[in-house]
């Protein structure tokens, strides 16, 4: 059996090493265990004379009492050190930014097509809307491109199998939905997404238009550069602002023109951007929306949105409004 003395020696070397709670009960069983040391000390009593047991049971008593004091000693040295580790892993940083969720905001596209609804509306414009998924009917034959025009391939489309359907590479088919359902007078714009085989600094091949239909009695060519005119003042806020309108062809108006704006380019030079197309609707285009061409006339436009929108916010490649790059849409909040 071990004496007293070894007992105790063992004893505050091995409670001074116990790190944790577990650990602590498992020592403890080593002293007060069934067949713990002082345990057998206490059970050696029972065959000593009672002056044996006088002297000895005194000194085990003595033992057994340091023993406790170790215990306890490393049970509030264990309690500290997880009360520490608990705060030091909870700790709050008060010097740390805040984290907020971020505030979104609106696409420079999405702004941009909101102030120009607003501007048409405040000149009677109703807002219209039509397929993306368009039949060749709507988008070439009712706008006088019958098969075979060679204004069809002008527009680099994306055709779909079936040859029957295509996605839409303007918004004119929305002119002739819109006929087909409503009598003159109409007016209306048409904002929505087309496709393209197109890709460059100016050119995406997803981008958006604005389809502007105006039929009534004597509406002329006049008409036209009036509301474009105003309508571009209003929204680059430049009474001085330079539009110009170029002959040009599109088989469902006669005349036709080209809308250009002046813009200054990467380089820092003034040039010329073309924005929309425009003319007036053709008779055959009002007949075959079911409208009288001898009663009724109108103009028509298609801008490109996203380039109103380089413009207007200073942005001179239009393929960063589909890149959707976080840091730089976020400058327009
Ligand atoms: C048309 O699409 C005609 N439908 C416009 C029209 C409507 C004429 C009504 C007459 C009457 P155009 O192909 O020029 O026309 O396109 C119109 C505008 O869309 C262009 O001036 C340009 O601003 C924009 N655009 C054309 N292709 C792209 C492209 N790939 N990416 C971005 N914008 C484009």
């Amino acid at each position: 059996m071990t004496t007293l003395e070894a007992i105790l020696t063992e004893a505050t070397t091995y409670f001074a090493a116990v790190k944790s709670a577990p650990e602590l009960e498992q020592t403890k069983a080593k002293y007060f265990g069934k067949s713990g040391s002082l345990t057998e000390q206490l059970n050696s009593l029972a065959s000593m004379s009672p002056e044996e047991k006088k002297v000895a049971g005194a000194a085990i008593n003595l033992a057994k009492a340091r023993v406790e004091s170790l215990i306890s000693e490393a049970r509030s040295r264990i309690s500290h050190a997880e009360l520490e580790a608990k705060l030091n892993a909870e700790s709050i940083d008060v010097t740390q930014p805040g984290r907020m969720a971020g505030i979104g905001g609106l696409h420079p596209v999405t702004r941009a097509l909101e102030r120009i609804e607003i501007l048409f509306a405040t000149m009677g414009f109703a807002i219209a809307d039509g397929p993306e998924i368009e039949t060749d009917y709507h988008c070439f034959t009712a706008l006088n491109t019958p098969p075979n025009h060679p204004a069809r391939s002008m527009q680099d489309t994306f055709y779909i199998a079936d040859s029957e359907h295509l996605l839409r590479p303007h918004t004119s088919p929305v002119q002739i939905r819109y006929m087909e359902e409503h009598e003159p007078p109409l007016r209306i714009i048409c904002p929505g997404r087309v496709f393209r085989c197109d890709h460059d600094a100016t050119h995406s091949p997803m981008f958006h238009q604005i389809e502007g239909l105006w039929i009534d009695e004597g509406i002329s060519l006049a008409d036209l550069k009036g509301t474009l005119t105003q309508f571009f003042r209003a929204f680059f806020e430049r009474d001085d602002m330079q539009i110009r309108f170029r002959p040009s062809f599109f088989p469902f108006v006669e005349p036709g023109v080209e809308v250009d704006m002046e813009w200054e380019n990467k380089g820092g030079k003034i040039k010329w951007l073309e924005i929309g197309g425009a003319g007036v609707v053709h008779p055959q285009v009002l007949r075959n929306g079911g409208i009288d061409p001898e009663k009724f006339s109108g103009f028509a436009f298609g801008m490109g949105l996203d380039r109103l929108a380089m413009l207007k916010y200073g942005v001179n490649d239009l393929r960063l409004f589909f890149e959707n790059d976080v840091k730089f849409l976020s400058q327009f909040r």
